[in-house]
């Protein structure tokens, strides 16, 4: 099958490389010149294991193109996704739809055949049918069937979360784009991958609502971590415990500095919005989006605190940048917020992340001084600080932190070690939520 796929960023990209890898013809549209270049010279803008494998194998192979043109790329295309941006709209929280509007109607000016357009990025409830409604406008004169097929990819396995979904969700009224969306899928009915139709609302819904909850979790979790300090119990084995129900599920219960990311706070952000636009506002997100800000917030004061109260004239090693491991990406990080406050406070930063060097320096306040690895940024320092879990700090032996640290004092936001045997190695070691 020939598709179009009208963005070559996240979503787009990862999307685009896995249908080629389907067998189809896949024609990634990107407008960022420089982004574009970058594709075509076998480059990969964005930080993702096994994409570049993955882009290379199908580019090579003549299934996987990138362009600017999209009259050329929907050429005899029987799919058109739409996977570009939809960041939160300044001001007021809901997703800015005017690079999805405006790839819609280039599209629909172009086109010379009847096909499907699926939008892949996140939209709001109600945004395909304005699709439909802006095609019909454009183009009186052509059929084209409308459908949203959401993406749940996690950044860092993304393509295993393509390959191997927990489901695909295609929300149509038409009978057309319903056959040609299963046609593309096939290759998942061998691994019996559940396909779920529904409505274009209901689709949109699905989305938000996945994010949503487990935003939900992830926050409930962080709560309970604060409830453990105070009463003496330890959150891993609480996550253990009610994560065992089979009801409750043991993914997304891993206590944290706060969520961050592309996705979670945009969207639970935007789904306050949708819901209040609607007239049944959802309380409960809400509240999510508000406690995970003030828990992103506090946990500088966390640290200042661990320091006996100030951090001024001291020397901290942060390790882990990125939002979470396996990625480049800093949008919405907890150590932005965190890096910020301690400079403010006085506080000499020297940092390390594996991949998120390059995106954090812009980010990150003037002063910090970026080391090329774990160990380097921890000489010296009176205290470490962990944001990130990337498993190569879970690797490090105390001894040999302890060999070029100045203090003795470890404040983990991902409790990545055991108590016990930081204690043991000498460290005064603060965790979440474990006593
Ligand atoms: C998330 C969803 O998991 C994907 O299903 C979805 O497709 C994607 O958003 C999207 O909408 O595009 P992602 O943002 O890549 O994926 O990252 P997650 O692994 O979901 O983590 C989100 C945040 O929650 C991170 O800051 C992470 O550190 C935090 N988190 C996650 C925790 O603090 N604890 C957990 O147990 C899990």
């Amino acid at each position: 099958m020939r598709i179009a796929m009208i963005g070559g960023g996240y979503v787009g990209l990862v999307s685009g490389a896995c249908f080629a890898e389907f067998g189809n013809e896949v024609a990634v549209v990107e407008s960022d010149p420089a982004k574009l270049a970058m594709l075509r010279g076998g480059g990969i803008p964005i930080y993702e294991p096994g994409l570049p494998e993955l882009v290379a194998d199908n580019a090579r192979a003549g299934r996987l193109t990138f362009g600017n043109d999209i009259e050329s790329a929907v050429r005899g295309a029987e799919a058109v996704f739409i996977a570009v941006g939809t960041p939160t709209r300044r001001g007021d929280g809901h997703a800015d739809l005017t690079y999805v509007f405006a790839a819609v109607e280039q599209v629909a000016r172009v086109l010379a055949a009847p096909t499907v357009v699926v939008t892949k990025s996140t939209v709001p409830v109600g945004t395909g049918r304005k699709i439909a409604e802006i095609l019909c406008e454009v183009r009186p004169d052509l059929t084209i069937d409308v459908a949203s097929n959401p993406e749940f990819l996690r950044e860092g396995s993304a393509i295993a979360d393509f390959m191997r979904p927990d489901r695909v969700v295609i929300g149509t009224e038409s009978e057309r784009a319903r056959e040609t969306l299963r046609a593309l899928y096939r290759p998942l009915y061998l691994i019996e991958a559940p396909i779920l139709f529904t409505g274009l609302e209901t689709a949109e819904l699905i989305k938000y609502a996945a994010n949503s909850f487990l935003a939900m979790k992830v926050t409930f979790i962080n709560e309970m971590a604060d409830l453990c300090e105070r009463a003496g119990a330890d959150v891993h084995d609480v996550a253990r415990g009610i994560g065992l129900d089979g009801r409750i599920g043991r993914k997304f219960l891993h206590a944290g500095p706060g969520f961050g990311g592309s996705c979670f706070p945009k969207d639970t952000l935007a789904m306050v919005r949708i819901a209040q636009d609607h007239g049944a506002p959802t309380r409960l997100v809400e509240t999510v989006v508000a406690v995970n800000d003030a828990r992103k917030a506090s946990m500088a004061a966390r640290i200042v605190a661990a320091a006996g109260g100030s951090v001024r004239g001291k020397t901290i090693a942060v390790l882990g940048l990125t939002f979470k491991p396996e990625t480049d990406d800093m949008r919405d990080a907890p150590s932005i917020p965190i890096v910020g406050r301690l400079i403010e406070d006085g506080a000499h930063i020297r940092a390390f992340d594996p991949a998120g060097m390059d995106q954090a320096r812009p980010l990150l306040p003037p002063g910090v001084q970026f080391c090329n690895g774990a160990l380097e940024a921890a000489e010296g320092a009176d205290l470490l600080v962990i944001i990130t879990e990337w498993n190569e700090f879970r690797a490090i032996a105390p001894d040999k932190l302890g060999a070029v640290m100045k203090g003795r004092l470890i404040v983990d936001l991902r409790n990545l070690y055991d108590p016990m045997l930081m204690r043991a190695a000498g460290f005064t070691y603060a965790s979440i939520g474990r006593p």
